[in-house]
């Protein structure tokens, strides 16, 4: 048990009372039980109107001696990562502490032979594979940031990464397995890379054996470098001595504009912060195989797949695949297959396997489960109680843990059997977490029910700390709406025990299966299409993704197929951002509906979308009232 972990709800009601009497002296306890080169001078200082947040302040570390170096006395070889591959009948890895820590002070000495130095940026895109992991950690271990781009990403949307990132070092996949695709990642990246010229060097992994081209001066395969390493150099060579402020990555997500915000995490105060979170939420006990779903090309898998539980010397469990391939029952095989204690997935997938029955649970043993958790967007109660009583078999706690790329870790969340759940409520912040709910002119709404504004009172170590590369966004986006507190861009409610109930974005943000996107991003992609005039994209519910892409379009005069357009369209959406954000409906209008200064009225459209064509509200300031008859008549 982590000294730092709270057992009762007396122990958490003593903590959240201790941290709020005296917040950087409970960090300070929490952040003891770290190992750090060079001790803070001081815990936390914030500066809410500049958007300026430094925790640790002086203190010097490598987060890889924190995963990996300090657990090799007592854990060295128990399984660090036990990797699960795309197909069930296909080899599982397993890495020590001790493998993991020599693989990641190999890939270390071949970064640094590849000229790659402290805070150089290097954008990874690979797939679910170990190297990944390892990519990352050697990444954070001499220094430089990494910034993983999700494999669902177009070339397109690497080139923004890369560019704006001003990386000129990449590692990826020759390609990736997912379900019964395989994905031709190198050929993604060299698509991107013609937008790139300032990228001098990537590293390969061979991982599925497709062909791949190789630039000659420019490409290396990773296997190849690697013969440059002496292991015993390797493992000798100190890691890099950094700040507790260096940034430790760039994770871009997105935002309310068309450009895509690369949020900053630095090495300290994240550390501290996912490694606290992710002890206390699912109660994590020694020996324990946390398995969580997610992709590493999300916050969700850089905080509780890699740093989170490495930290605390945890097992974790990576999937290649996919929930459906080649059957629905694939999460309950593996967590069969490895007697997962805590399994940590988001509501879509819960609902997209909810939707096939009972049957793929059917002869698969659960019962090593001990805690299940929810992530990434509101879990409604059917999908909630599905998951209770069908995986958790009624005796497990739900943990629905509500946080942000943002964020770096878990702020509103169950501690699985220690708080009381409440099923799709995301109930009390943890200690340390200070929310509160405002009103559209900033006074705090204190009635039960009834729905504000979530912001935070007060920093803690996982914050953001800025857009990369222009930090006035950074202000603009989080520290300006309500002066003094971060603004979440969520709406929420409280019942009468104080529980929080997240109900969804409040700006054009979009929630599609657990993926962010803006609104405006989609509709730069679709207005590339030269037979496109103007796009407008809201979203509405969906029963499996939680949010669907709903597109009002405007075309040119005499286009010839409607649905081979929709389908031009949908190919467009896939180059520019990737597959994964298709828009579900193409509704085809005249017009949208404008106020007399031009903006696209949104509340009019969502309404549309969502099925409510009658009580559209005030339609009077409208250019041209009439053109919302017309698309509410045509809805599909
Ligand atoms: C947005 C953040 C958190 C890591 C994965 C997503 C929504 C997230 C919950 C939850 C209700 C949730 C919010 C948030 N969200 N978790 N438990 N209940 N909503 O990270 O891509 O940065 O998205 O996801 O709307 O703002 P992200």
């Amino acid at each position: 048990m982590l000294p730092y972990q709270m057992r009762t709800f007396d122990g958490y009601l003593d903590a959240y009372r201790r941290s709020m009497e005296d917040p950087d002296a409970f960090w300070a306890d929490v952040a003891g039980h770290f190992n750090w080169h060079r001790k803070w001078d001081f815990v936390s200082r914030s500066d809410f109107d500049n958007a300026q947040f430094s925790w640790f302040g002086g203190a010097m570390l490598n987060i890889t001696e924190n995963c990996l170096d300090r657990h090799l006395e007592d854990k060295g070889n128990d399984i660090a990562l036990c990797w699960e591959p795309n197909d069930p009948a296909k080899a599982v890895r397993k890495l020590s502490y001790r493998e993991l820590h020599r693989e990641v002070c190999r890939a270390a000495e071949m970064l640094r032979w590849q000229g790659i130095c402290k805070g150089d940026r290097v954008c990874i895109y690979m797939g679910m594979v170990p190297e990944l992991v390892i990519a990352m950690l050697a990444c954070a271990r001499i220094g430089a940031i990494h910034s993983v781009i999700f494999g669902g990403f177009s070339a397109q949307s690497i080139a923004d990464r890369v560019e704006d990132a001003g990386a000129r070092h990449l590692i990826c996949c020759d390609g990736a397995f997912r379900g019964a695709k395989e994905i031709a990642l190198k050929d993604i990246v060299d698509d991107a890379l013609v937008r790139c010229p300032a990228v001098a060097n990537v590293i390969v992994f061979r991982h599925t054996g497709c062909p791949v081209r190789m630039l000659e001066g420019r490409d290396h395969w990773w296997h190849e470098v690697m013969l440059n390493v002496d292991d015993q150099e390797a493992l000798q060579h100190p890691a890099e001595s950094v700040d507790s402020e260096d940034p430790l990555f760039i994770l871009y997500t997105s935002g309310s504009t068309g450009k895509p915000k690369g949020v900053v995490h630095t090495c300290g105060g994240y550390m501290v912060y996912t490694a606290y979170s992710f002890a206390n939420v699912f109660q994590y006990q020694p020996g324990q195989i946390h398995f969580c779903t997610a992709d590493i090309g999300w916050v969700t898998g850089h905080s509780y797949i890699v740093y989170g539980p490495l930290c605390i010397g945890a097992t974790s469990l990576m999937f290649e695949g996919v929930p459906t391939w080649p059957d629905a029952g694939r999460f309950w095989h593996v967590v069969d297959r490895h007697r997962v204690d805590i399994l940590y997935t988001a509501p879509t997938a819960i609902r997209s396997l909810m939707s096939f029955g009972e049957g793929p649970l059917e002869g698969k043993d659960l019962s090593s489960l001990k805690v299940i958790g929810s992530v990434g967007e509101p879990i409604n109660e059917e999908a909630w109680q599905w998951y209770h009583d069908q995986v958790g078999k009624g005796r497990c706690p739900v943990v629905d843990t509500w946080w942000q790329t943002e964020t770096g870790g878990i702020l509103i969340s169950t501690l699985a059997g220690v708080t009381p759940q409440k099923p799709s409520f995301a109930t009390l912040p943890l200690p340390g977490i200070f929310p509160v709910l405002l009103n559209e002119r900033g006074q705090e709404v204190t009635a039960l029910h009834e729905n504000g504004y979530l912001c935070m009172a007060a920093s803690w170590p996982g914050i953001i700390r800025t857009t990369y590369g222009n930090h006035e966004r950074c202000r603009a986006a989080y520290f300006n709406q309500f002066p003094g507190y971060y603004f979440t861009g969520d709406g929420a409610y409280r019942d009468e025990n104080g529980y929080y109930r997240i109900t969804g974005r409040i700006d054009d943000v979009l929630n599609v299966s657990g993926h962010r996107l803006g609104t405006a991003e989609i509709e730069n992609a679709i207005n590339e299409h030269p037979e496109i005039v103007e796009s407008a994209v809201v979203g509405f519910p969906h029963d499996i993704k939680g949010q669907g892409i709903y597109a009002y379009v405007v075309h040119t005069p005499d286009i010839a197929q409607p649905d081979a357009l929709r389908n031009e369209i949908n190919e467009t959406i896939a180059r520019f951002i990737g597959p994964f954000a298709r828009a579900d409906k193409i509704q085809f209008v005249s017009g949208l509906p404008k106020t007399r200064s031009g903006k696209i009225m949104r509340r009019i459209l969502r309404k549309i979308a969502e099925g409510e064509t009658q009580q559209m509200g005030d339609v009077t300031t409208l250019l041209d009232p009439g053109v919302v008859e017309e698309i509410a008549l045509n809805r599909l």
